[in-house]
């Protein structure tokens, strides 16, 4: 799928979360997954790119989820959604990554057995919680990431959180150690986004605190 915008600038002051699409407008299989590939490029905790995806285009799905969902006309008008789910348990992982780096010429062969280990000293120890919150700290990075992507590609997109994440893990008898975090729908907007303001960045600074 071509651009539509070249400017990051652009991009980032055009994508708005956009609650109606276009019902009509198809997006192959292909063009979604060479989005999130291009997505997947954002950065993870340890590189452990703890972050899963189901790209879900089947009406009778959607119909499914709307029910446990918030958000009915956005699900119900979107070309797809596209749930990312977090991976409590990508330290299984740790080798795959580590090894595909030293392949590529990036890591040497101690430095990669270090890494190794650190990474194995830490995330499977590490309690569930922490976990998580690395799981979703990650998948905000790619959310915003294939947001951007899909945007500069002419596309709209809305995250959502509102949905009832046990049921659609029950729904897709997703194992434990998998957490939906939120759902993006995508498609070809049919109606303007509201719009969005902003606070002025001087309410968003905090001072370091005096402790003297
Ligand atoms: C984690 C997250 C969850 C969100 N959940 C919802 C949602 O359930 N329904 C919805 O309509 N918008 C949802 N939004 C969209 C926000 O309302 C929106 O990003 C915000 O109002 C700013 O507007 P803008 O995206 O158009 O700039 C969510 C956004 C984020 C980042």
């Amino acid at each position: 799928m071509s651009q539509k915008y070249n400017n990051l600038m652009d991009i980032i002051y055009e994508r708005k979360s956009v609650r109606k699409f276009d019902p009509a407008y198809k997006i192959d299989r292909a063009t979604i997954d060479e989005m999130l590939t291009e997505a997947t490029q954002a950065p993870s905790s340890s590189n452990l790119q703890s972050w899963r995806f189901m790209v879900i285009q089947d009406d009778e799905t959607k119909k499914n989820i709307q029910k446990f969902s918030f958000n009915l006309q956005q699900i119900e008008t979107s070309s797809a959604l596209i749930a990312v789910i977090g991976d409590t348990e990508a330290y299984h992982n740790i080798d795959e990554i580590y090894h595909r780096n030293l392949e590529a010429g990036f890591i040497d062969q101690v430095n990669m057995e270090r890494q190794i280990s650190n990474a194995k000293a830490l995330y499977p120890n590490a309690p569930f919680e922490a976990r998580l919150n690395i799981a979703n700290f990650d998948a905000g990075l790619i959310s915003m990431q294939f947001m951007l992507i899909a945007k500069a590609k002419g596309l709209d997109t809305v995250c959502m959180g509102g949905f009832d994440k046990d049921q659609f893990a029950k729904q897709f008898g997703l194992d434990k150690r998998y957490v939906p975090l939120v759902l993006i729908a995508l498609g070809k907007a049919a109606a303007p986004a509201y719009g969005s303001t902003r606070l002025p960045l001087e309410d968003l600074m905090l001072q370091p605190a005096n402790n003297k």
